[in-house]
């Protein structure tokens, strides 16, 4: 099989072409480079500039590279840039996806791996959220995955497709230092730069009903969640693969903003106590994914605890940002 990556440039997805080329998957990797970096990718997997939702780069690219299956990777991802460009989160998550569907579809692929996120799920008052709890996204970004998801599998159905969805819980940490998130727009990062910039971190909420009153998180390391790439793809290159597969990537553990901070604190030996601030707007008490199925599906668990993942991505921090 030949994979293609698109997103293959960003953080997650250089890790997961990195992943696969060291399984021996052949890749080439799609990005626009919006927000990619093309060092990030290992010297012997090709990247090709151009868009995963226009249709005629799409054809060359299957065509010149003999693809046989898609990882597809490539979206916009910020939650609060939905909420005020809806239109171009439709248009680009989920319209793009349809071009490159009916690509996959008009080239004969059979394979396909879609990025989804535990945002589809919203706010569940449930301990461990099973991929059979309802979803209920709270923001366009969330409506877009769980959209995009539908998309697929109907797809899938319609062209004898082989599908599989990850829903993908609160990604961390960096395999190597230049491959670490160099975007502030997670905790993990958000904390650093408080720190980077001599401030305290801070607590949005502390009187959540949770044991220590702030959000409870399940954190997932992106190399682990590299490792359930090449799981389900590995899944999807058997001969008699069919039908659709949706399933949670997490610990099942959760993890608290409070014990969150005082591990950075800890890692980064600058310690000093968090301001609590106002709630905010659609942060859901507690989201910890039921892993359950994903060890049963793909014979993955994750193995990276929390504290590899903060030292990881502080090693990046410090390469991409400085002290
Ligand atoms: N980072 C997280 O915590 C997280 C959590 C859940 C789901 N996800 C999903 O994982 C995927 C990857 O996220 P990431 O954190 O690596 O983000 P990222 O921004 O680092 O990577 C996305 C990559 O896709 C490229 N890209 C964007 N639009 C494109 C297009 N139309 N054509 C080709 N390339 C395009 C960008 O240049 C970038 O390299 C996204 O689908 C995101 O929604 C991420």
């Amino acid at each position: 099989m030949t994979w293609l990556i698109t997103g293959g440039a960003g953080y997650i997805g250089a890790h997961v072409a990195r992943v696969m080329a060291g399984a021996g998957e052949r890749v080439v990797a799609l990005d626009d480079l919006s927000a990619g970096v093309p060092a990030r990718l290992p010297a012997d997997v090709p990247l090709v500039r151009g868009s995963s939702g226009d249709a005629e780069v799409l054809k060359r690219v299957f065509a010149e590279h003999a693809v046989t299956g898609v990882v597809h990777l490539a979206a916009r991802k910020q939650v609060g840039e939905s909420v005020e460009q809806p239109t171009r989160y439709y248009e680009e998550n989920v319209g793009g996806l349809a071009t490159l569907l009916d690509a996959v579809a008009g080239a004969g692929i059979r394979r396909f791996l879609f990025s989804s996120s535990a945002a589809v799920y919203g706010n569940p008052d449930v301990e461990l959220i099973t991929e059979d709890t309802p979803c209920a996204p709270m923001s366009p970004y969330g409506e877009t995955k769980l959209a995009g998801e539908w998309l697929v599998r109907a797809a899938g159905r319609a062209h004898g497709i082989a599908t599989v969805c990850l829903r993908y819980f609160n990604v961390a940490g960096a395999a190597s230092p230049e491959l670490a998130d160099t975007g502030v727009f997670n905790v993990v990062p958000m904390v650093f730069d408080r720190l980077t910039r001599d401030e305290a971190p801070r607590i949005f909420g502390d009187d959540y009903p949770t044991p220590d009153g702030t959000c409870v998180r399940d954190y997932i390391h992106v190399a682990d969640l590299a490792d359930a790439h090449l799981a389900a793809a590995r899944r999807l290159s058997a001969p008699d693969a069919s039908g659709d597969l949706t399933v949670n990537i997490g610990r099942g553990e959760g993890v608290s903003v409070r014990e969150l901070v005082t591990l950075i604190g800890e890692v980064t030996g600058d310690i000093r106590p968090a301001v609590v601030e106002a709630r905010r707007p659609g942060d859901a008490p507690r989201a910890v994914a039921s892993a359950a199925r994903a060890g049963r599906e793909l014979g993955w668990t994750a193995r990276r605890p929390v504290r590899d993942m903060v030292e990881s991505a502080w090693r990046g921090w410090l390469l991409h940002h400085g002290r």
